[in-house]
């Protein structure tokens, strides 16, 4: 059909169709590289010979795609694009032996999703404990009908992470204690040194991240309020604040801006917090390790000033109100009740559990073994001790995790974001199992920050099929097992099929792809096979691995 014979509304419709529909490609080679980010020289993983990682730009509706080829010649790796919920393309959303085979070396696998939401996410590798050794960016959807459009001029990123090197000495049966390794120092946007020009009369957006495996940042700017406009890729109501506490995986958009009886330049203080309870004024508070950047008003003068924060007491982001001003679902249909602990193995390695178990990676990728098992495929038994949760399309789950250990933790779940409806203060204890005291529009978010003996409660609602983690993003505690799995309405991913590069990329890593957890086509619900303890060789963080 020629483009004359349409009439003129059809073409403002095919208009329509492709505006915000682009496809943003890019073309990655995975590599080590050569890097100082702290002042002390090591090998990282970067992209293309490069690092930092570079930032993935897209605007809502978009088609990202990335073609990734892993050069690293001694490693597998694989991505996964924290917070986009792979709306439909659950078998794009990057954990390795969850929704995909480990990507062996010399082997290119291409991920293709629509980013549906706009807001501040990042991708980095959910490989082994990998992304500390650096593969790990910024992931930035634009938004052409931002609400707060017009309110600022200007948009930075603000990307905190910390450097560790001692991952050895956590998974040894003598590290009773279940010491994670403690953080050298951290960098902001993996160096040192951010200066923002901050102009009068201009406002900026502050795209702020959490990259840290181990850390939360605390971070406050010296003489200038933060308004918080987003959290984790979700609108909020402004929110004023002098403080602010991002959480390991978490994201803040705040907006600043100078006054006019503003004159010089501006320090902000980023501090990582390795305290296990920053809200217990009688606990001793431990800094090590601080960060210092500058809004810079006036090149002419000095940047020496530091900015010197008394006490950390960031604002309570569980008050937070949605943008929509959305209310809590009122009931639900699932619950999915998790006690998280610390425990040991058969052979007293220290481990993570919830409900007493610890995960434990199998050999069929779970996603694949929801796919090509058929009926049974609602059975828990197919998928070995991965920590399942079974869920069917619609429900609304409630999710309740029980911290009983000392330390704050912070929670992320793939495919969703979540409301929470409830944080319990430091010390409140065990959810009493009644729905009470609950927030009725509560913020909406993928990563929530659970205090120490306390509870969050979270709900969603299941209408993405998938398989989906939820998981403590201290990355040590994923490491030593602190995730289960939320298999998301399985009887429509009985046919779910792969690409062939997906399937290929198993064959190169000889990992089985279809039947139970062991590879058993046959009888799904035989366990032979099955991995049930947990491996005794670390293989995660390379520096560390290679410092032994
Ligand atoms: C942290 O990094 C900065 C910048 O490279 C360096 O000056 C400082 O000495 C480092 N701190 C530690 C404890 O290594
Ligand atoms: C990736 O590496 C291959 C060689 O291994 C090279 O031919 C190709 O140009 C590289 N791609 C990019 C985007 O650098
Ligand atoms: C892998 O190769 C990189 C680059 O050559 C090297 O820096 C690193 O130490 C190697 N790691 C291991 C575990 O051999
Ligand atoms: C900041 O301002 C200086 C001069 O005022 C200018 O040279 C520089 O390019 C600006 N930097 C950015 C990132 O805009
Ligand atoms: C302007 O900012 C300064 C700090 O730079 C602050 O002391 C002052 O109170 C602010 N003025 C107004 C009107 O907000
Ligand atoms: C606060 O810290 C003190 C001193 O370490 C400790 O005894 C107390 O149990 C802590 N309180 C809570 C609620 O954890
Ligand atoms: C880091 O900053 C905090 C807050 O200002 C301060 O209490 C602490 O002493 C600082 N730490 C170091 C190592 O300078
Ligand atoms: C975990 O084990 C402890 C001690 O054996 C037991 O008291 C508790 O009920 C168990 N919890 C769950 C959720 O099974
Ligand atoms: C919470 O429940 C666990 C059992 O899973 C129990 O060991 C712990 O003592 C309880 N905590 C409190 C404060 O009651
Ligand atoms: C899936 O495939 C099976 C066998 O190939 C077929 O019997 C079934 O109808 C299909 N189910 C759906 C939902 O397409
Ligand atoms: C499948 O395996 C289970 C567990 O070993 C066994 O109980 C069951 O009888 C087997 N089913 C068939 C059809 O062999």
């Amino acid at each position: 059909m020629s483009r004359l014979t349409l009439p003129w509304w059809a073409k403002c419709f095919a208009l329509l169709g492709v505006v915000g529909a682009e496809t943003v490609t890019y073309d990655w080679n995975v590599t080590w590289v050569w890097a100082t980010p702290d002042g002390f020289g090591r090998p990282v993983i970067g992209i293309n010979n490069q690092w930092p990682c570079p930032t993935i730009h897209a605007t809502a509706g978009d088609v990202v795609v990335i073609n990734l080829n892993n050069k690293l010649g001694n490693q597998t790796t694989g991505l996964h694009f924290h917070g986009i919920n792979q709306l439909q393309t659950a078998n794009m959303d990057g954990p390795s032996g969850v929704t995909q085979c480990t990507i062996p070396p010399d082997t290119a696998v291409k991920y293709q999703f629509t980013v549906d939401a706009p807001g501040t996410y990042w991708y980095h590798s959910h490989n082994m404990g990998q992304y500390p050794d650096g593969l790990r960016g910024p992931l930035i959807v634009q938004d052409p009908n931002d609400p707060y459009k017009g309110a600022y001029d200007e948009e930075h990123i603000l990307a905190v992470s910390d450097c560790i090197t001692a991952v050895r000495n956590m998974l040894t049966p003598s590290n009773t204690l279940f010491q994670p390794p403690i953080p050298d120092n951290l960098t902001v946007n993996e160096g040192q040194g951010l200066r923002i020009n901050f102009t009068k009369g201009k406002t900026y957006r502050i795209r702020m991240l959490n990259f840290a495996a181990f850390g939360a940042a605390m971070v406050h700017f010296d003489s200038h309020t933060m308004n918080i406009i987003m959290n984790d890729g979700a609108y909020i109501k402004k929110q004023d604040a002098y403080q602010l506490r991002l959480a390991p995986a978490q994201r803040y958009d705040v907006l600043l801006s100078p006054n006019d009886s503003d004159n010089g330049n501006y320090p902000f203080l980023v501090s990582l917090d390795i305290n296990r309870d920053w809200t217990n004024s009688s606990a001793e508070m431990t800094w090590p390790h601080n960060y210092t950047g500058y809004l810079v008003m006036d090149e002419s003068q000095p940047l020496d000033r530091r900015d010197v924060v008394d006490r950390w007491q960031p604002i309570d982001d569980a008050q937070f109100q949605p943008y929509d001003g959305a209310a809590a679902y009122s009931s639900y249909q699932k619950l999915i009740k998790l006690d998280f602990n610390f425990c040991f193995d058969e052979n007293g390695y220290p481990r993570s559990c919830f409900n007493n178990l610890t995960y434990i990676g199998q050999q069929v990728p779970t996603l694949y073994s929801a796919a090509t098992t058929g009926e049974s495929n609602t059975n828990p038994v197919v998928y070995g001790q991965v920590n399942p949760f079974i869920v069917n399309y619609d429900d609304t789950v409630q999710i309740v995790v029980n911290n009983i250990d000392v330390a704050s933790h912070p929670f992320h779940l793939h495919g969703h974001h979540f409301q929470v409806l409830y944080r319990g203060a430091s010390g409140a204890g065990n959810w009493t199992g009644r729905d009470e005291n609950y927030v009725a529009n509560p913020p909406v978010r993928d990563t929530v920050a659970v205090m120490p003996n306390s509870f969050v409660v979270l709900r969603f609602r299941a209408t993405n099929p998938g398989v989906w983690l939820f998981h403590c993003h201290i990355e040590w505690h994923v490491e030593m097992g602190l995730t289960a799995t939320v298999i998301e309405a399985p009887d429509r991913l009985r046919n779910m099929t792969f690409p062939d590069d997906h399937i290929n990329a198993c064959k190169k890593a000889g990992t089985p792809y279809q039947g139970n957890a062991a590879g058993n086509t046959q009888n799904v619900t035989d366990t032979t096979g099955y991995i049930t303890v947990p491996p005794t060789t670390y293989y995660g963080c390379v520096f560390a691995s290679f410092l032994l």
